[in-house]
Parts: C-alpha cells; sequence; structure tokens
C-alpha cells in the first residue's frame, strides 16, 4: 500500500505537493468514494483512483525472482542502512517488495513483487511451500544424522515437519559437505538451527528454489521478471496448500 499524494504523482499527474492540493479539494476519489486526507494509503495495482472523475492508468503487477547475495537485507528498509534487495532493482519504476525473508547470510533465491494479494497469499502461514537450499557443512555428516533431518528434529520451538534431505556434494578428504535440504516451514533461521541441532552448523546457505521457481542460471546480484506460467503456477500451489490445510482441520 501506498500514499495516495505519492500514486497521483508516480503517475505523472502533478508533483507530490501539486497532488497534495488536488486530493485536498476534493477531487480525487478511491473506488468511486472521495478521498480528502492525506495519509490515506491506496494498491496502486488494484484501486480504481480517479481524478476529476478521470480514472489513472493502475500500475502494472510486476513479478521478479532475485539472487540475493549474502550480505544484504532482504527487507526493503534497513535502519542501520546496510545494503538491502532494493538497491538492486535498476530499472524497476514499480515498487516492487520482498515476499517473505531470507536472511542477511543466506545467499539465492527470493522473489518481489508489487501485488499485494499475490505476496499476501504466498506468505500466508498455511502456505507451506516447498524451499529448496543448499547447506555447507563444515565436516561430513552421517547418513543417520540425515534421516533426523528428514523424519523431524526437535527445535527449540517444537519439531520440525518432514524434510527431504539429501548429499548434494561430498568432499572426498570429509572436509566439508552440501547437502540439499527441502523444507515446507518457514522458521526462523529454520535450516541453520537444523544443521546446528545435529552438531554439524552450515557454513554457506543458498536457497535454490521457491515452490515451482527455481534459481537456475540467474547470476548473482540479479533480477528476472518471471513469467506469466510460473506466476499461475505459483498461485495454483499457494491455494492448493491453503485448501489442503483447510481440509486438514487445521
Ligand atoms: N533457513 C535459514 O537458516 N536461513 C534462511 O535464510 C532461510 C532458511
Amino acid at each position: 500500500m501506498e500514499r495516495l499524494q505519492k500514486v497521483l504523482a508516480a503517475a505523472g499527474l502533478a508533483s507530490r505537493r501539486k497532488s497534495e492540493d488536488i486530493i485536498r479539494e476534493g477531487r480525487v476519489t478511491v473506488n468511486g468514494k472521495p478521498v480528502t486526507e492525506l495519509g490515506a494509503k491506496v494498491d496502486p495495482t488494484a484501486d480504481e483512483i480517479a481524478v476529476d472523475g478521470k480514472p489513472i492508468a493502475k500500475q502494472k503487477k510486476i513479478y521478479l525472482a532475485f539472487y540475493k547475495p549474502k550480505g544484504v537485507i532482504s527487507s526493503a528498509k534497513d535502519p542501520e542502512g546496510r545494503q538491502t534487495v532494493m538497491d538492486y532493482m535498476h530499472g524497476i519504476k514499480e515498487r516492487v517488495y520482498p515476499v517473505g525473508r531470507l536472511d542477511y547470510d543466506t545467499e539465492g533465491l527470493i522473489l518481489l513483487t508489487n501485488d499485494g494479494e499475490f505476496a499476501n497469499l504466498l506468505m500466508h502461514p498455511s502456505f507451506h511451500v516447498p524451499k529448496t537450499y543448499l547447506a555447507t557443512t563444515k565436516g561430513v555428516p552421517h547418513g543417520t544424522l540425515l534421516d533426523k533431518l528428514r523424519s523431524g528434529i526437535q527445535l527449540e520451538d517444537g519439531m520440525t515437519a518432514p524434510a527431504e534431505v539429501e548429499y548434494a556434494d561430498v568432499d572426498p578428504d570429509g572436509k566439508e559437505a552440501v547437502v540439499q535440504i527441502t523444507i515446507t516451514e518457514g522458521r526462523n533461521r529454520q535450516v541453520r538451527r537444523m544443521f546446528d541441532a545435529i552438531k554439524f552448523p552450515v557454513v554457506r546457505l543458498k536457497r535454490i528454489r521457491f515452490g515451482s521457481v527455481l534459481l537456475g542460471g540467474l547470476q548473482r546480484g540479479k533480477y528476472r521478471h518471471l513469467t506469466k506460467a510460473e506466476v499461475d503456477e505459483l498461485r495454483a500451489l499457494a491455494e492448493q496448500h491453503a485448501t489442503h490445510k483447510v481440509h486438514k482441520g487445521q
């Protein structure tokens, strides 16, 4: 949601100052209702905004897959002034924001969009979309430990749900291993905490899949637009998971 005067200014209607005057003068309607307060928040991709009865064009909805580098904050703003994903959105005029989060020290796939409804659908707690990570561990955890991660492991906030876990690469000298893990929950620092619990801390973590979207060959620090098929598939996945949960009475 954005402030109405900002949306009017972004639509090229008038400067921000002038847009405020236009609102105060009662010339603006949102979904048919006059709005005269300056603080009003609107969804520029969905709300019908009109000035003097003339509708302004809705903002195009955009959906991006971004390869977040390590050391970048996944939220739109950082009070400590560190780099955020927004610093990488060159050429994007729309105000996009991240769907969910990825830790500062984790790299890999994160989605961004200006479609609030879509973002809410994907971030809803009932949306247990599979997310796949490559976790590099110091040393090679034994197969029985991976079984523990698969079946569920006790963390301080409860047992983890079943996960898919496989070796992706094992150093013949036993110095490190890359373990591919797919989880359907989104608890804070979950993957790192799962590996801490088996005493093989993660030294590098990379997300390579979010639902049906793959990181693929995307370069670190770059974004690409999702295809319509990818957006449709994610939406279908979210709806299917939400329905599944309701049926199970949870
Ligand atoms: N699990 C983690 O430990 N960190 C992330 O960023 C995502 C999942």
